[in-house]
């Protein structure tokens, strides 16, 4: 994945909250409620107050209901009186690196115009991408 245009957004984010981020992430997966896919995910993001929060996929026999594990911990922030987040982080423990669904990619774009966006695999290895970069020419709250 081509670093180059993360740079600019990382700089905002300090290597001791990017670090906080992915160890939030992999704890979170361990509690996803995964029966159906078995596929765990994590997440966690870091709002400007300071505080990180964080989420695991959580499935149901009506598939249809299943939340996403980024959704899960943006809305658990936002439940809190968040607003605008400064980054987030995805984990999973396959060797595969995560990628945010799109309804998720909205989501995040409702509280941040951009944002680093850490992906994490299941050797702790990190790939570093942008909000903007995965969700270009994007519509937000603005237009309204
Ligand atoms: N999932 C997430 O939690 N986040 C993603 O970024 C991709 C997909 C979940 C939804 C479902 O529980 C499982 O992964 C398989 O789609």
């Amino acid at each position: 994945m081509d670093q180059s245009p993360t740079i600019e957004v990382f700089k905002d984010l300090e290597p001791k909250l990017r670090l906080e981020l992915i160890n939030q992430a992999q704890s979170a997966y361990q509690q996803a409620y995964v029966p159906y896919s078995h596929y765990p995910v994590g997440s966690a993001v870091l709002f400007s107050s300071g505080k990180i929060y964080s989420g695991c996929n959580v499935e149901n026999a009506s598939y249809g209901l299943t939340v996403c594990a980024e959704r899960n911990a943006i809305f658990q922030a936002i439940a809190q009186g968040e607003r605008d987040l400064k980054g987030i982080a995805i984990a999973v423990p396959t060797e595969a690196f995560p990628s945010p669904c799109g309804a998720c990619r909205q989501v995040i774009r409702e509280f941040a115009m951009d944002c680093p966006v850490i992906l994490i695999n299941g050797s702790g290895l990190t790939r570093l991408t942008s909000l903007q970069k995965l969700l270009p020419d994007s519509f937000g709250p603005e237009f309204l």
